[in-house]
């Protein structure tokens, strides 16, 4: 097995970000090697949560860690094709960042308690019922993989400005 390994994470505008990811059916050591970077990625940056299409891989697998308590045990999760299965009618409004969007948040609404279906590392079935930040982090994730950024949300001015702000920050990288 190839040792673990942080990988770039893709900054907005980028066409892989607007693409609908593909489903994964290889349940192989290729895709367990690809969930580890991402952990390894996502705690690095520091974020909560990562998609594969941010790391430029066209599948719907993302990576989540919402634990917030310094003391509390992390709770690394992989979540391949993930589905939701029921979302409540309770709206929640929470920050939202993205690690593809660097220092940009916004308040974002979206429902509050989320039921989500997915496969395992094994290809064996999951299903959770998420809520608080952890609902807010899931459907974020969940949005990469069919080429949706938290920004879309936004009214269309503040959308442009933002994605002006990260076309500068890119041109600056480039240079550096
Ligand atoms: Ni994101």
């Amino acid at each position: 097995m190839e040792p673990m390994a942080i990988r770039d994470i893709l900054i907005h505008p980028d066409p892989r970000l607007k693409t609908v990811a593909n489903p994964v059916t290889d349940f192989d050591d290729r895709l367990r090697v690809l969930a580890d970077d991402m952990l390894e990625t996502m705690y690095d940056a520091p974020g909560i949560g990562l998609a594969a299409p941010q790391v430029g891989v066209l599948k719907r697998l993302l990576v989540m860690d919402c634990v917030k308590e310094e003391d509390a045990p992390p709770r690394p999760m992989v979540l391949i094709n993930p589905a939701v299965t029921w979302l409540s009618e309770d709206c929640a409004t929470h920050e939202e960042g993205c690690l593809s969007i660097p220092e940009q948040f916004a308040e974002i609404e979206r429902p509050a308690e989320v039921e989500v279906t997915w496969n395992d590392l094994e290809g064996k079935q999951e299903t959770e019922r998420f809520e608080g930040i952890w609902a807010t982090c899931v459907q974020h994730e969940i949005d990469h993989l069919n080429g949706k950024l938290f920004i879309d949300y936004l009214k269309p001015l503040r959308r442009q400005m933002i994605t002006r702000k990260m076309k500068k920050l890119k041109r600056e990288q480039a240079r550096a």
